[in-house]
């Protein structure tokens, strides 16, 4: 039987590379593509290839050179970035994923698709704690087209048989490389700024809360999804998961118990905006009943791991 090829697109980007490092050390046959190559060096023995989710002809000549089975779909502009140059955020979203959908209709050869949708699919009038099927009116061009896409995922499930699964993630917290481009990205971005002569200067206020994860929970949640048997699975769009949620205030309050000089100021620019659209937690039911969703990490384990992965140096008490 002919062994499975996972075909991680965007795998330069935050997801991405976490999720090849888990699959690579799972031992899997793992091909990653994107418009730039991936830097992160356990990455750098795989084979990568240089495509743009835009052109099809490439992705298919791709797919079938390397008899691909498994397809990660994470290449996108997220929210911030996305309001710049809505044009070429709704282009770049819709397409690939479209062209994706549609290759995985007509190639025999692909077996599974995993594309993620977000928080962001939410707006006003979603709900603060946000239901699987609460009303969806998204407040950025990021969020209309995944909330677009897990309708699409949903039309090629019923009427073209591709098994494409998907979950709405909240603000991701990882190490091995950065967000580009979100809301919720200052609760990775501090982590760089601890030590500084100057504050850490916060684009959300300080009672912002949103739903977060850190990153182990959310490979966790992809490669658990595709593995749950096919007819468990009742939601056809994008399951809901929760982690944890914390406000910028909280977040760097645990901080502080790693680095007492953590200093902090606000200046709220027009993320603030957006984040005040999202839900502050959602409800996940649905993904615990279906597929055993159960995330494992909470605030004070997160700013743990990131403090140990950064190798920040707690200053030393004094004598
Ligand atoms: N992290 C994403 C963003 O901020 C939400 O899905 O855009």
């Amino acid at each position: 039987m002919p062994q499975d090829m996972h075909c991680i697109i965007g795998a330069a980007g935050q997801l991405g590379t976490e999720l090849a490092v888990a699959l690579h050390h799972a031992g899997e046959r793992v091909l990653l593509l994107d418009i730039q190559a991936p830097t992160y060096p356990a990455l750098l023995e795989l084979p990568f290839e240089t495509v743009d989710v835009r052109d099809q002809a490439a992705l298919s000549a791709v797919f079938g050179a390397y008899n691909v089975t498994h397809v990660y779909h994470l290449a996108a502009a997220l929210s911030a970035r996305g309001e710049q140059d809505p044009q070429w955020a709704w282009d770049l979203n819709m397409k690939g994923l479209l062209h994706v959908l549609d290759l995985a209709a007509g190639m025999d050869g692909i077996a599974q698709v995993f594309w993620p949708s977000s928080i962001a699919v939410f707006g006003p009038g979603s709900g603060v704690v946000a239901a699987q099927s609460a009303y969806r009116l998204p407040s950025t061009v990021y969020g209309i087209s995944k909330n677009v896409g897990e309708q699409w995922c949903s039309w090629y499930h019923q009427h073209r048989g591709v098994d494409v699964r998907s979950v709405r993630y909240p603000g991701l917290i990882g190490t091995l490389a950065p967000p580009g481009g979100g809301t919720t990205d200052y609760a990775v971005e501090v982590f760089d700024h601890l030590h500084g002569p100057d504050p850490y200067t916060c684009f959300l206020k300080a009672e912002e809360r949103l739903p977060m994860m850190h990153m182990d929970d959310a490979v966790g949640a992809a490669l658990q999804i595709l593995s749950a048997p096919r007819a468990s699975l009742r939601c056809t769009e994008a399951y809901n998961i929760n982690a944890m949620s914390f406000n910028p205030q909280e977040l760097f309050a645990e901080i502080r118990r790693h680095v007492p000089g953590f200093k902090v100021e606000y200046a709220p620019d027009f993320r603030q905006n957006i984040a005040s659209s999202w839900p502050d937690a959602l409800h996940d039911d649905m993904a615990r009943e279906d597929w055993g969703w159960a995330p494992k990490i909470g605030l004070p384990a997160l700013v743990s791991s990131m403090m140990e992965a950064r190798k920040v140096q707690t200053p030393s008490s004094p004598h």
